[in-house]
């Protein structure tokens, strides 16, 4: 029967993809019974309070007790200050009956603390860490968090902390759902506690046909969370919605639970494949975020006014504050309250706060910057070979073929099919010899096949993941039966990375690189499509505690066995599921998308929604994964994803061929030219990924990280901005002749930066909405006033047969006829770059000078050079200009270009000091 229900729904996801979602295959909250119950205290409310006398305070943490004062269970709280003006509050039951799961290997490491000052005044402490304080109030229990006196964040300001202590089952407890009055019938029962008429799923659950056996009753934890300084809240990825979150009053809460849900819709609080639970607050003039450590089951309510201008405009001109402040109310099936709440006090802050938990994307290769062309399935080599070879007949550059599930021997992973690639080393040599690489897919479902040494090991070794009676879990997936290695295990994570290297993994090479898919994990028997939760894994957890890092250890495991199969090249991964600290070891994109328009414009919110979150490294399926897009669409498509990070064509095994020439000549123009714009602006991309290692400052971002002040740009998502120097508003609508685009405002007189548009460097001056006329082949994007961007302008077939070309220098002044910016370069491949082998630059042009300040010594020996400074703003055209070198100077055409100056062959090293004058 199990079979049968498997069959069916893999028939349904081959066939049937013009049904979208079926909403009824995924639980709404009164559908989860800890969401139902977490929920209720909405309208009740409850009674913690710190219990007086058990205070102890620390260097850098203060601890206490905590009473339910309904059921009387004690807790214990600990506030830990934090490097970087952020809190860590942890809540556990003091004495609970089992262990409670705490969530590892999501932060980067052990957060650094410092120093705390404690002071008391009428039954009221504050702790003092640098420019941020906590006030905490014992009774009723809540903390205020202040940045710099400024109140940002309170945690249970609404009392709705709520956290199921773990129990015994009562002696006799009814065994279906019916009933929860047949306790009060038997005397000698153990009475649940005085404020819970027990929920019929506390202790076991159905939905559809799945049971949970729940063995361990119930256990949620919940707090609520206000952002005094905030308008906007925005955060929690991954949802199929606006950037700006929208209150969930009256509809369900966000849901954080990675589930591979098919064909999902847009405009949708439902989950999907990833689930980060971070949380910004942001108001114009404090940011605050707050960090959800949970991998169980969590909703999110949102509980904002929905945001008009009649209501901004009274608080404005009234300077108070007439509605509530936004508030977040997160809800988790079992853990602890483990919360970071980061002060700020500006976005950048923030995102940088929030990165230096959880770490970020580690500077990737170059080609993974560039054009991947995927589809489920390129069939066999021949078919490889044609697509590359097809991509150089028609002059377009692209990098990376990528092979889906059938190129397996029958799902079995690591493994090839042998009829269809009978000599896997000859293909990829044949890629690697244009530059080109291959990605290859690697799934977490091991057919259960007793011919399959995989499958044998694990089976032999215990690694798989089990249920409750201690056999391995079963399940359904590509391969027909499965079994899913438990890689919360450090052996089996071991056992896992060392399946890659090459003296295993024979048919590959060092520079095929991987794809983790269906890690949520999909089960397409299980309920709601992944496992069970009464499941076993390492240690004795149960699924339900982990479900949400399931990817994130399998990522782990793919990482380590790159690393082992190559210390010296940085590998490249992409994962569907993802949790907080993922962006660590890979990239990840939206999933299974729609080929329409909407589907397009969300590719945009999505991303700047994980970038805020960590993973800067985010992209669509370009052309969309389901459905056969028109060409309008895959055109607007291609311009639209050239400018998110992650740039991959995919689509599912149905569709129709989309490779880009196989369109009219026009298409093939409009595509060609997006991919040579995406491939002229890699040294920008690869400049911003090293930014984002260093710093933690997200790659795109929206537009209030730095327009915080402007209200109007608060919930902007369908442009978005390359570091501070792209803006980027795509064509997403189908036949329109003009899109707005908002120029946003730097102070509160409407004045803007100044931004040229990249094309023809005309320039906007004012901030506001402009109406912006636009061809099939124009993609809307400026560089901001005062900014440098690096390009590089030759075509090639592969990005990595760009590393000696030459850059140009696009520089567009500001008001003051300033602009700067950096550069930076290395091998683009290998890890020399930790120990110093690259340029990092400055380039700081005024005073109609353009300089170079090197950042640390250049220790890289590149062949490249500057071919060309391409000026824009200035008041008029210079005559010549001279570049100087070492003391030896040498005379520069200039010539004038429609809107800007170009500077031809300044021909300097990029690791040389020099400056270069205009002269009148
Ligand atoms: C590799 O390229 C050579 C030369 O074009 C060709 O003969 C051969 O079939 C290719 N091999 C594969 C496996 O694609």
């Amino acid at each position: 029967m199990r079979f049968t229900l498997g069959i069916c729904l893999i028939i349904g996801a081959l066939f049937s993809y013009a049904a979208g979602v079926d909403p009824n295959n995924f639980k709404t909250c009164e559908q989860s019974s800890f969401c139902k119950r977490s929920r209720k205290v909405q309208s009740t409310g409850s009674k913690y309070a710190i219990i007086p006398g058990t205070l102890n305070s620390y260097a850098d943490s203060l601890t206490a007790d905590l009473v339910n004062k309904d059921n009387h269970h004690q807790f214990t709280f600990k506030l830990e200050a934090l490097m970087g003006n952020t809190f860590r509050l942890q809540i556990d039951e003091k004495n609970p009956l089992r262990p409670r799961y705490r969530v590892e290997h999501a932060l980067k490491g052990k957060p650094a603390t410092t120093q705390i000052r404690v002071q008391e005044s009428q039954g009221v402490l504050s702790i003092t860490a640098g420019n941020s304080k906590a006030v905490i109030h014992g009774d009723p229990f809540h903390i205020e968090f202040y940045e710099d006196d400024v109140h940002v964040v309170t945690v249970n300001a609404k009392n709705w902390l709520y956290f199921e202590h773990l129990r015994q089952k009562a002696a006799v407890q009814t065994e279906g759902a019916e009933g929860a009055e047949a306790q009060d019938a038997n005397p000698d029962a153990i009475q649940p506690p005085a404020e819970t008429h027990e929920d019929p799923g506390a202790w076991e659950e159905n939905f559809k046909s799945h049971h949970d056996s729940k063995p361990y009753g119930p256990e949620a934890v919940a707090l609520d969370f206000a952002f005094p300084a905030a308008e906007v809240l925005f955060g929690i990825p991954e949802h199929a919605d606006s950037f700006v979150l929208k209150s969930t009053s009256g509809t369900d809460p966000y849901r954080l639970y990675n589930l591979d849900v098919f064909e999902y819709v847009v405009d949708s609080k439902m989950a999907l494949y990833g689930s980060v639970p971070v949380l910004y607050g942001h108001g114009s003039q404090r940011t605050a975020g707050v960090y959800w450590q949970n991998a169980a089951e969590t909703w999110v309510d949102i509980h904002t006014a929905e945001t008009n201008v009649v209501s901004s405009l009274v608080n404005f001109v009234s300077g108070t504050r007439k509605t509530p402040p936004p508030s977040a109310h997160f809800m988790s099936e079992s853990g602890i309250v483990d919360a970071f709440i980061m002060l700020g006090p500006k976005p950048i802050d923030v995102f940088k706060q929030y990165a230096g938990l959880t770490g970020t994307h580690e500077l990737p290769q170059l080609f993974a910057l560039a054009y991947h062309q995927s589809r489920w399935n390129y069939n066999d080599e021949r078919d490889v070979a044609t697509v590359s070879a097809k991509f150089d007949e028609f002059n377009m550059p692209m990098d990376t073929m990528w092979l889906d599930i059938e190129y397996t021997d029958g799902k079995r992973y690591f493994t090839w099919d042998k009829f269809k690639f009978p000599d896997s080393l000859a293909m990829v040599k044949n890629l690697t010899d244009l530059g080109r690489h291959l990605v290859v897919i690697i799934d977490p479902h091991i057919k259960r096949d007793n011919a399959y040494f995989f499958h044998n090991d694990c089976t032999e070794q215990g690694y798989y993941i089990k249920t409750r009676d201690g056999n391995d879990y079963e399940g359904w997936c590509w391969p027909g039966s499965a079994s899913y290695p438990d890689f919360f295990n450090p052996v089996v994570r071991e056992y896992y990375a060392s399946q890659y290297e090459l003296s295993k993994f024979k048919t590959v090479t060092a520079d095929v690189m991987l794809w983790n898919d269906m890690n949520e994990p999909s089960v397409f028997n299980g309920p709601e499509v992944t496992a069970p939760k009464d499941l076993v894994h390492f240690g004795n957890w149960e699924h339900r505690d982990v479900h949400n890092l399931y990817g994130h250890m399998h990522i782990m495991g793919t990482f380590a066995g790159l690393l082992k199969r190559d210390p010296n090249q940085r590998p490249f991964i992409l994962t569907r599921s993802h949790f907080a600290g993922s962006q660590r070891y890979a990239a990840i994109w939206t999933g299974d998308n729609l080929a329409d328009w909407a589907h397009l414009q969300h590719s945009i919110k999505m991303c700047l929604t994980e970038a805020v979150a960590g993973f800067s490294f985010c992209g669509a399926d370009v052309g969309g994964f389901f459905g056969n897009p028109e060409a309008e669409l895959l055109e607007r498509w291609y311009q639209t994803g050239i400018f998110l990070p992650f740039f991959r064509a995919h689509a599912h095994i149905d569709t129709k061929r989309r490779e880009p020439w196989l369109f009219p000549e026009r298409t093939r123009q409009i595509i060609r030219s997006a991919l040579l714009k995406r491939y002229s602006y890699l040294p920008l991309w690869y400049t911003s990924f090293y930014e984002l290692e260093k710093t933690g400052a997200p790659v795109i971002r929206p537009m209030l990280t730095h327009y915080p002040h402007d209200k109007e740009a608060f919930g902007i998502d369908s442009q978005l901005l390359v570091q501070q120097r792209l803006l980027v508003r795509p064509v997403m609508q189908q036949g329109v002749s003009k899109v707005d685009v908002y120029f946003p405002a730097i102070d509160d007189k409407k004045n803007g930066d100044y931004w040229y548009d990249v094309d023809t460097f005309e320039r906007q001056e004012r901030a506001g909405y402009v109406s912006v006329p636009v061809t099939e082949y124009k993609i809307p994007v400026w560089q901001r006033g005062g900014s440098i961007v690096p390009k590089k302008e030759r075509l090639r077939r592969s990005a990595p047969l760009m590393l000696h070309d030459p850059y140009t220098l696009i520089v567009c002044l500001d008001r003051h006829g300033k602009a700067d910016g950096t550069l930076y370069l290395d091998d683009e491949k290998s890890y020399k770059y930790r120990d110093g082998e690259h340029i990092y630059v400055n380039y700081e042009f005024e005073q109609n000078q353009l300089r170079n300040n090197f950042i640390g010594k250049p220790k890289y020996k590149s062949n490249a050079w500057i071919e060309r400074v391409v000026i824009a703003g200035l008041q008029l055209v210079p005559k010549s200009a001279t570049i100087t070198v070492n003391g030896v100077s040498q005379q520069l055409e200039v010539e004038q270009q429609g809107n800007a100056v170009i500077v031809r062959k300044p021909g300097v090293k990029m690791d040389v000091d020099f400056a270069l004058k205009l002269n009148y």
